[in-house]
């Protein structure tokens, strides 16, 4: 591509692991009917992380899942049921003799419909009767009669989760398919500090999309790498692109929902890492180079999506470039980069090669033409303006078989359909959805 149409400045941030405190309000805005369909029975049990459950059910009914609360009566001390009944738009049950349910077995009844159960926060004393059995009130009872998965997220003081028996209880739980999310780590209501701390209502949000998606890629582990490359000329400026990274954000987002190990080399952008996926920061396209071939021969798939520069000066100066007296123009010269995506494909046993193409006109003729050039066995094929720093894209699948059409989506939906496609791709592909 270009330099000249890859004009922005980007903030870099830390390499960091799995932080998804602060998804954006964008990201949220992506999200609009992910859990379409899903309805979840949202247990609350006692304990001051019950504020941040409004927060996760606005999170889940935005993207699509009806929300059925159900609330102990310690959770009742901590946020009344009007709230979330407001906010999950239903009516909240709390009692297992509740007359509302025509046949008085709300334990049966709001089970039966459930896609899952998560409870959130869960109690130290209500993970001592899920691993025991215990059912005296209306949530422990209708986790027992169950016939759906059951996700829990403790939130609890560091003492009470370290204590012998709540791990013998989470053990207990794993070991009865019980899938546990968190606990966190950090500052506590108590004023202690350490392990017990409820996720984050995003982090909760996130758990839940990415065990409601297909499998696909169990097993697999995906090395991308997204965003713009920045190349220095001096200590303070530099070239670089208008590429936003959201497109690959999403892919790494969506394969790790589909069961993959997912390592992202990321150029300079502001967004924040995806679940559960490995982030590695780079600038410069030979540090992503780098990366990727340090990283290559642990992974079954590559997908290259960053716009990398494709050239860089060959000579970075030490000092900013200052203006002179007399006003001369500076002068560079240029020298390649190495090209990632085709170091990958021509290594002697390449992974599952995936380009990206931004073209800015004739996306029929670029991409495939591409596609042989890069020896990729696919390349998705994209038009710049139209893509690039946008909420959502339409692409082209280039293939020695031929091309098929994504139409336009938002990037996440857009990249849940390519990360599918590519599942189905692979030479020994044994695809569930
Ligand atoms: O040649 P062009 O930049 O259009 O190729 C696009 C594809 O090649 C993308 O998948 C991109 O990530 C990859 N690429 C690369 N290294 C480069 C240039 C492009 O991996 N130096």
């Amino acid at each position: 591509m270009p330099l000249a149409i890859r004009q922005q400045s980007c903030s870099a941030k830390p390499a960091r692991f799995t932080d998804a405190s602060a998804i954006t309000s964008c990201r949220r805005h992506q999200l609009a009917t992910e859990l379409a369909g899903k309805h979840v029975v949202l247990g609350m049990t006692g304990g001051i992380a019950c504020y941040k459950i409004a927060e996760l059910t606005r999170l889940l009914t935005k993207a699509g899942a009806t929300v059925q609360v159900a609330m102990t009566d310690a959770a009742t001390q901590f946020i009344t049921p009007v709230t979330m009944q407001a906010l999950s738009g239903r009516p909240v049950y709390t009692s297992q003799w509740d007359a509302r349910i025509p046949n008085n077995m709300p334990h049966i009844d709001l089970s039966r419909e459930a896609d899952a159960i998560v409870i959130a926060p869960a109690s130290t004393d209500f993970l001592a009767k899920l691993a025991n059995g215990l059912c005296d009130d209306l949530l422990s009872t209708l986790c027992i009669a169950r016939d759906c998965p059951l996700l829990v997220v403790p939130a609890m003081n560091r003492q009470m989760w370290m204590n012998p028996a709540t791990q013998r209880n989470v053990a207990q739980l794993r070991a009865d398919g019980i899938e546990l999310l968190g606990p966190d780590s950090g500052a506590q209501a108590c004023g202690e500090v350490g392990d017990g701390r409820m996720l984050e209502p995003e982090a909760v949000y996130e758990a839940i999309a990415s065990f409601f998606s297909p499998k696909t890629l169990t097993g697999r582990r995906v090395l991308l790498t997204a965003g713009p490359t920045f190349e220095p000329i001096d200590p303070v400026r530099g070239i670089t692109n208008r590429s936003s990274g959201k497109m690959g954000f999403a892919l790494a987002r969506a394969a790790q929902q589909a069961g993959a190990d997912v390592h992202l080399v990321a150029g300079p952008v502001g967004l924040e890492t995806p679940w559960g996926v490995y982030r590695e920061n780079v600038q410069t396209a030979q540090q992503m180079h780098d990366a990727v071939m340090r990283a290559v021969p642990d992974c079954d798939i590559f997908i290259g999506v960053a716009a990398v520069a494709d050239w860089r000066v060959d000579h970075v100066a030490d000092h900013k470039i200052k203006k002179t007296a007399d006003r001369a123009i500076p002068s560079f010269s240029f020298v390649e980069n190495p090209d990632i995506l085709a170091s990958v494909a021509k290594l002697p046993h390449p992974p599952f090669c995936v380009g990206f193409a931004a073209e800015s006109g004739d996306l029929d003729v670029h991409g495939e033409e591409k596609r042989k050039r890069k020896n990729v066995p696919l390349l998705i094929g994209n038009l710049g303006p139209q893509t690039f720093g946008l909420d959502d894209n339409e692409v082209v699948l280039f293939e020695a078989t031929g091309i098929t059409r994504l139409p336009r989506a938002d990037k996440q939906t857009l990249a849940r359909a390519l990360i599918a496609e590519i599942a189905k791709r692979l030479p020994d592909a044994n695809v569930i959805a």
